[in-house]
C-alpha cells in the first residue's frame, strides 16, 4: 500500500483530534493528512475497539497513533487498527507524559532504538498499511546528532520509510508535557541535517509552525510539514496552509461556509445520538480567531452548548451572532 502524501499533515493531539475535530479539518484541508489522538495497545486490545477507532470515510487519509513498546501487542493493535481501515499507523516515540514513561513508551524510546525497530519491523509484518514513526530530537542529555541519527538509521533499517521529527528534545525529568512542547528550543537545522542524510526517507518537519510562509520555508528542506497547536488555537490557520501547499484557483471556502458544513454533520451525528453537542461544538471555538466577533462567537458556543436542551441547531444562532457583530453601525 503507498504512503499517503505527508506534505500537510495535523498532528495528532490528545483530547482534541477526535473524529469530530477531524472532520472538521478535513473540511479546511482536503489533502492534509490526519493524525488520530494515541491510542495505546492496551485499550485496543482490551477496551472499546469501535468506540477508540471507528471514523467518518470523509476523514481519508487518516492515520491511528499509537502507543506502546511492545511489538508483538503493537503488531495486533495495528492489525486491528489497519482493519478498521486507516492508511498509515503511526508509533509514538514523542510524547514524555509521566503516564507514558511509567508504560515505558513514547518519548523514552528514543533510548531504544533497538526495540522501536523491532516494534517496527513486527508492525510492518502484520499490516500492509505503512508504519511510520514520530519522535523528538533527543531526550534528556541524549541530544548528539550522531545518536540520532543513529537512532534513525536502526528504525530505518526495520523498513521505516517515513518519520515526522518534533524539532526539540524532550527532558523526561522536570518538565511537564506542556513545557516540553516550548521549552527545549526547536532545532530545525537537525531535521534538515537528518533529510540530507537519509534522502530516500520522507521527513516531515513538526514545531512552531504557524505560517503559510513558515511551512512553504520549510519544504525547501524537508518533503513535509505538521502542524499542532495552531490548528487549534486558529482553525482557519488550517484552510490557508492547505491553500499555500496545494494551490489551485477555486476561491477558499468562509469560515461561515466551514461552520454551516460541519453544522450539517453535527446535527446528523447528534440526532443519531452518537455525541453531545459540546463534544462536537468545542472544535468550532476558535474558527473566527482574530476576527471581529470572535468572542461574541465563543460565548454563544460554549454557553448555549451546556444547556440541557442544546442542538446543534445553536451553531446557526452562534453564526447570526457573528454576522450582526461584523455589520457596520447604522
Ligand atoms: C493538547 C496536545 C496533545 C498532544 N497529544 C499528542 C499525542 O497524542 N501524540 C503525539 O505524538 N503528540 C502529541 N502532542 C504533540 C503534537 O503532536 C506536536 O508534536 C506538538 O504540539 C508540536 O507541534 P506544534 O508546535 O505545531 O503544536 C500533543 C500536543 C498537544 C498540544
Amino acid at each position: 500500500m503507498s504512503a499517503p502524501n505527508h506534505r500537510l499533515s495535523i498532528a495528532p493531539m490528545m483530547d482534541y483530534t477526535d473524529r469530530h475535530c477531524r472532520y472538521l479539518l478535513r473540511l479546511l484541508a482536503p489533502h492534509a493528512l490526519l493524525y488520530t489522538e494515541m491510542v495505546t495497545t492496551g485499550a485496543i486490545l482490551h477496551g472499546d475497539r469501535r468506540h477508540l477507532l471507528e471514523f467518518n470515510p470523509e476523514e481519508h487519509p487518516v492515520a491511528l497513533q499509537l502507543g506502546g513498546s511492545d511489538p508483538q501487542e503493537l503488531a495486533e493493535a495495528a492489525r486491528i487498527g489497519a482493519s478498521f481501515g486507516y492508511d498509515e499507523i503511526n508509533l509514538n516515540v514523542g510524547c514524555p507524559s509521566d503516564r507514558v514513561k511509567q508504560g515505558r513508551f513514547g518519548a523514552c524510546l528514543m533510548a531504544e532504538p533497538q526495540r522501536v525497530a523491532d516494534c517496527v519491523a513486527a508492525m510492518r509484518a502484520a499490516v500492509a498499511t505503512p508504519v511510520t514513526v514520530k519522535s523528538r530530537i533527543g531526550i534528556d542529555d541524549m541530544d548528539s546528532y550522531p545518536a540520532f541519527h543513529n537512532f534513525v538509521k536502526t528504525v530505518a533499517s526495520a523498513g521505516c520509510e517515513t518519520f515526522i521529527v518534533h524539532a526539540r528534545k524532550a527532558w523526561l525529568q522536570g518538565l511537564s508535557p506542556a513545557e516540553n512542547r516550548s521549552i527545549p528550543p526547536l532545532r530545525y537545522d537537525v531535521v534538515y541535517q537528518l533529510k540530507r542524510d537519509f534522502p530516500e526517507l520522507v521527513i516531515s518537519i513538526n514545531g512552531g509552525i504557524t505560517t503559510p510562509e513558515q511551512a512553504l520555508e520549510h519544504l525547501h528542506h524537508v518533503d513535509g510539514v505538521m502542524v499542532g497547536r495552531m490548528a487549534i488555537h486558529d482553525a482557519y490557520t488550517v484552510a490557508r496552509l492547505e491553500k499555500a501547499l496545494f494551490p489551485d484557483p477555486s476561491p477558499m471556502p468562509s469560515r461561515y461556509e466551514i461552520a454551516e458544513r460541519y453544522a450539517e454533520y453535527a446535527q446528523r451525528v447528534h440526532s443519531s445520538g452518537q455525541a453531545r453537542v459540546i463534544s462536537l461544538t468545542r472544535h468550532l471555538l476558535s474558527l473566527f480567531q482574530g476576527q471581529p466577533g470572535a468572542r461574541r462567537w465563543r460565548q454563544a458556543l460554549s454557553t448555549e452548548s451546556s444547556r440541557p436542551d442544546a442542538s446543534p441547531a445553536l451553531i446557526f444562532d452562534a453564526l447570526n451572532t457573528i454576522r450582526r457583530a461584523t455589520l457596520p453601525a447604522a
